[in-house]
This record gives C-alpha cells, structure tokens and sequence, in this order.
C-alpha cells in the first residue's frame, strides 16, 4: 500500500510537532542529505513555460529511493483565487518502482523553501547576525521570518510588499512570536537598511530589480529566493557581481537564478561543499554573500524521506491502494472485472 498525505494530515502533523520542532527535523534531513550530494543522480528540472507561468518536474534519486515533485509558478494565479506555488510529489523504491508516499506538497514547500534558507545562511551569514529584512509577503513569508526567527536567533524582522494587505497578513501571524520584534517598512530600501540579512521573495514573471547596489551594505547575507525561472529575476547584476555566489545545482540555477543575467563562467560556489565542511562560506566579516535560490529537487527528496518517516511514527496518514494489489502480478486484467457493480 502507499502513504498518502493530504494537506489536513500535513497540517495534524505540523501541529502535533510544533513549527520549530517539525523544521529542525527538516533541517537535518537536509543537511545530511547535501552531505551526501555526490551519491545522488541529479538533473535540473524539466519546464512547461507559458506566458503566465511554468509547470516543473524535479526528480532526483540516490541507490535507494527516487523522488519528483510537480510544481507550478504562476504569479498571477492569487488575482484567481489560487495560489502562485502549488505542488504534490512521490516516493519510491529503487529496488521495485514502487511508491511509498504519494504527499502534498504545497505547504511542505513553504517549509522546505524556508529550511533550505536557513541550511544556507547558517552557513554563510554572519553568526551575529539578528536583523533580516524580508520583501515579499506572500504565501512563504511566514515560513521564512519564523524559520530565520527560531532556528538561526534573528529578533528583528522588517518586512515589505506593494500590497498592504499582504504586509497586515504576516504581521498578524507574526504577533504570535511576542520575542520577534517586526516592523512594516515603507520601502524596500528601508525594509533592508542597516538589516544583516536580506530575503528577498516576491512573485512576477519579469527582470525586476528588487535588490539593487545602493541597498547593500558590507557583510549582508542576500536570500534570493523569487527569482527562480527564466525571465525572473530580483537582485540586480551588479549586486551579484560584489558579493560571493552560492548555488544549488549549478547547471539549473544558471539558467533560472539571478545568475542568468551573468556571464556563463562568472564564478559561483556549490552551497553543498560549504554543508559538507569542504569550502569555507564567507571569507570576511566584511564581504557580501548571496545564496542564489532556484529550489532543488534534492531538498524535496528530504522533505518527502522526512514526512514518510514522520508520518509513520505518528501514525498518520492513508494507505491507498494506488498500484493494484494482484493475486498473479501477471494478471493485471482481473483488475477490469473486481470492481464491477452488482445491479
Ligand atoms: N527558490 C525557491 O526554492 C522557491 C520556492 C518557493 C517559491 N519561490 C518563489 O518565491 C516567490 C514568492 O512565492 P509566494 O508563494 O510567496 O508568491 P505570492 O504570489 O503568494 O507572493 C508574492 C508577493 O510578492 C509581492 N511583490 C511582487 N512584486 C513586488 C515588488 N516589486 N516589491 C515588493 N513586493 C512585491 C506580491 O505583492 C506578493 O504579495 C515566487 O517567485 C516563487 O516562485 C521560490
């Protein structure tokens, strides 16, 4: 049978485990994982453009277990009532084929999108740094402020959207962290101004300049997180060129992080040998670092590996019959007839 995992159950499951709790268990799949980078068959993500948008495919696997997720990104898709970022995704034996865990993963991406912004300033922010300014206030705001705020010690957060409403939303879920002091900025320039590290994540389907030089400061971390497709991106050229780059995988980032505005060899640096304890992050107090965020399939992986394990412990969760269950493998035609109504 396969684990099938709906957003209710993902949601019953975040609950019982508590957001840090459920996103340091995460973080650490995640790192072991990236520790692991070289065992894993990786390709950059298969892309349906159109003009509004992009549907992905992102599989990945190591000798034991494939996964994909399916993801969408479409900016407009909030002005329909229907989020910019939807996703589901699969688990399963090498060995057979068989899916372990087919799961959500809508929410499972904001978390894992905001863990994985974590794994990297952890690794190459400042560790004194405590102020972040976040622009961008959508759907994974929240995940990221709260990831920031309870796993890598930030007590100040400024935030800022060109939609107020956008802003009120996460300022009201925020205030549930009475240690987190937020503040909505009038600007994005005020948003980052004297802020040790910027997240910038907004949705539009063009070359925005959300990030530009005049905003940086020395030492600033730079999470970009909304540029992460062909024709959209956020941090300025010359913002890229002053600081050190980190990327994912860095064939797919080239094409889809801020990087694409750079020229092909413009050096950049493998974030997993940074994990791995093989590269140093930053190489002064003093210099700009920029984590250039597309999203990985191997942060999917660990998300899925963790809800399936999680998920067992808890004991929660549907076991589906999604592939038959056949008395003679061979005899997959006798499936036609069992489910037939009697009239
Ligand atoms: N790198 C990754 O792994 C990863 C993962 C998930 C999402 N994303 C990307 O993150 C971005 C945000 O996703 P979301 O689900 O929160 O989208 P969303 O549509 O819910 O929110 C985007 C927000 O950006 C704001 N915005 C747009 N232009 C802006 C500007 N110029 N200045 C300030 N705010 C602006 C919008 O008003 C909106 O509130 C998307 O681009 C998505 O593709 C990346």
């Amino acid at each position: 049978m396969t684990l099938f995992l709906d957003v209710n159950t993902l949601s019953t499951i975040v609950n019982k485990t508590g957001i840090p709790e459920f996103m340091k268990g995460l973080l650490s799949y995640m790192e072991q994982d990236f520790k692991q980078w070289l065992t894993f068959d990786k390709s950059a993500r298969t892309a349906a453009h159109s003009k509004e948008g992009v549907i992905e495919l992102m599989p990945i696997a190591n000798d034991e277990i494939f996964s994909f997720k399916y993801v969408n990104g479409h900016p407009k898709n909030p002005t329909k009532g229907l989020s910019t970022v939807m996703a589901f995704g699969a688990l399963s034996e090498v060995d057979s084929g068989f899916p372990k865990l087919v799961s959500e993963l809508t929410l499972s991406t904001a978390f894992r999108t905001g863990v994985t912004s974590i794994m990297a300033a952890k690794a190459l922010a400042r560790p004194s740094s405590r102020i972040m300014g976040i622009i961008g206030c959508g759907a994974q705001c929240e995940f990221q402020a709260i990831a920031f705020h309870t796993l890598l010690g930030i007590n100040e957060i400024r935030i800022f959207d060109i939609d107020p409403e956008a802003m009120s939303k996460v300022a009201g879920h925020l205030a549930h962290y009475p240690e987190l002091k937020l503040i909505q900025s009038l600007s994005a320039k005020d948003c980052v101004q004297g802020a040790d590290i910027i997240t910038s994540i907004t949705a539009d389907k063009t070359n925005a300049t959300i990030i530009t030089p005049e905003m940086i400061e020395p030492g600033m971390h730079i999470n970009g997180v909304g540029g992460d497709c062909p024709g959209k991106t956020e941090i300025h050229a010359n913002v890229l060129t002053s600081g050190k780059i980190f990327v994912e995988h860095e064939p797919q980032t080239r094409e889809e992080g801020d990087i694409q505005q750079l020229a092909a060899d413009h050096p950049v640096h493998p974030l997993w040998r940074v994990i791995s304890g093989f590269d140093i992050g930053r190489d002064s107090e003093q210099q700009v670092t920029i984590f250039d965020s597309v999203g990985f399939a191997l942060e999917d992986f660990s998300t899925l590996r963790y809800l399936y394990d999680l998920a067992t412990k808890l004991k929660l969760g549907e076991k589906i019959e999604l592939m038959p269950t056949l008395e003679s493998p061979k005899d997959l035609f006798s499936q036609t007839k069992l489910h037939h109504s009697v009239n």
